[in-house]
């Protein structure tokens, strides 16, 4: 039996992971510890095997909670635990520093104390910055740091924080750097969920500026694969980037989905652009594809196919996640609420 800690196994990738391994990896088990923030959902668990998971519900940043519920015997922590929102930490960047930066700090510390075997940093294709618009230019593990959004800021310095945990205390480290995922159960805040439910339910669909900015899409079980080939085969202090040679302009994935969804275009509404916004990523895995035998499964087509089946076939998961709290923020973000409110 092999014991893994995984954060922020509520959330969207966190808990594709926690399916993965119960699915494929029979003599594991996990721990599976989440704060359950507006973006953890016990739900995104629903059906998993209880005998082989379990649920901690704490903060990453806080030292106490970590090292209580870390067990000597863990083999490896995988840190998905995040806030993940670049509009969110546009409004306030304060979260986005505690749990990404101060929670990934802690847990490093934790991992040491309890002589954990080894951990894997989740982190972002956007610590890299924005490419040019040239089609030749792509992000690999040896491009700059040139993070832009607080977010990005904050996941940068969570992998600063894990290369001097194996560069001081050679601490056995593996960090993963991926493009946008789409995918079942993704919080519709960011860009695919938020599309899906809205045009479903006949509302408008917000794309910022002109629409033309690029993003390189990965199903999200191809990226969860790529975090277990990271952790067993992955060598110490290195770093893979992830990403499935799938670019879309912004406006070309909101056409497409309308029309896989019989939705009309009069749907989209551009509105004011995010502030420093990103305009294009693109990952080249070659690293991650040779050194770890990594490739993706999933093609854009079917993968968002699958996508679209999913919350197609569950709108209770939708209509609680876009509660009176998801409203607020929609209001704040959009300065609009999303639906208009039931008579
Ligand atoms: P998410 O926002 O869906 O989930 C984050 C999870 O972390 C939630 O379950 C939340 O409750 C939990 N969490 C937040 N703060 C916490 C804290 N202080 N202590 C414990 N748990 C806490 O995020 P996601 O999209 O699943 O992303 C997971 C990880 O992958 C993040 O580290 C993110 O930076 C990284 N990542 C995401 C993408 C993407 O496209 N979504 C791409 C590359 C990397
Ligand atoms: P998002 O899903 O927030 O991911 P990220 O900012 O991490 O890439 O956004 C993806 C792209 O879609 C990004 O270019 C911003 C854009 N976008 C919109 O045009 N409208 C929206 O309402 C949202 C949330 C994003």
């Amino acid at each position: 039996m092999k014991h893994i800690f995984i954060t922020g196994g509520a959330g969207f990738i966190g808990s594709a992971f926690v399916r993965l391994i119960l699915a494929e990896r029979p003599q594991w088990h996990i721990t599976n510890f989440d704060a359950l923030t507006y973006a953890g959902n016990l739900d995104n668990l629903d059906g998993v095997d209880a005998a082989r998971h379990r649920f901690v519900r704490g903060d990453i940043a806080n030292r106490e909670a970590v090292l209580a519920a870390l067990d000597t015997d863990t083999a490896a922590i995988i840190n998905f635990a995040a806030e993940s929102h670049v509009d969110r930490s546009i409004m306030s960047a304060d979260e986005f520093l505690r749990t990404n930066i101060i929670g990934t700090q802690v847990l490093l510390d934790a991992a040491r104390a309890k002589n954990v075997k080894r951990f894997v940093q989740v982190s972002t294709d956007e610590v890299m910055g924005s490419l040019p618009e040239d089609d030749a230019a792509f992000f690999t593990e040896d491009s700059p740091f040139a993070p832009n959004s607080p977010y990005a800021a904050s996941k940068a310095a969570a992998e600063h924080v894990v290369r001097a945990a194996h560069h001081t205390h050679h601490l056995d480290t593996v960090t993963t750097r991926c493009g946008n995922n789409y995918g079942a159960r993704q919080f519709p805040e960011k860009l695919i969920p938020l599309l899906i439910t809205n045009a479903m339910n006949d509302e408008s669909v917000p794309v910022y500026g002109d629409g033309q900015n690029v993003r390189d899409w990965i199903y999200v079980d191809d990226h969860a694969r790529g975090i277990l080939a990271a952790l067993e085969r992955g060598a110490s202090g290195a770093t893979y980037c992830f990403g499935a040679r799938e670019p879309r302009r912004n406006i070309e994935i909101v056409r497409s989905i309308l029309a896989s969804l019989g939705k009309p275009e009069s749907l989209i509404t551009y509105v004011t652009d995010r502030k420093g916004h990103d305009r294009r990523y693109a990952i080249d895995s070659t690293r991650a594809e040779t050194e770890l035998g990594w490739r993706p499964l999933e093609t854009w087509e079917s993968g968002i196919a699958k996508t679209i089946r999913w919350y197609a076939d569950n709108a209770k998961w939708i209509e609680r996640v876009r509660d009176g709290a998801y409203q607020a923020y929609y209001q704040q973000q959009y300065g609009a609420p999303s639906r208009a409110p039931t008579l």
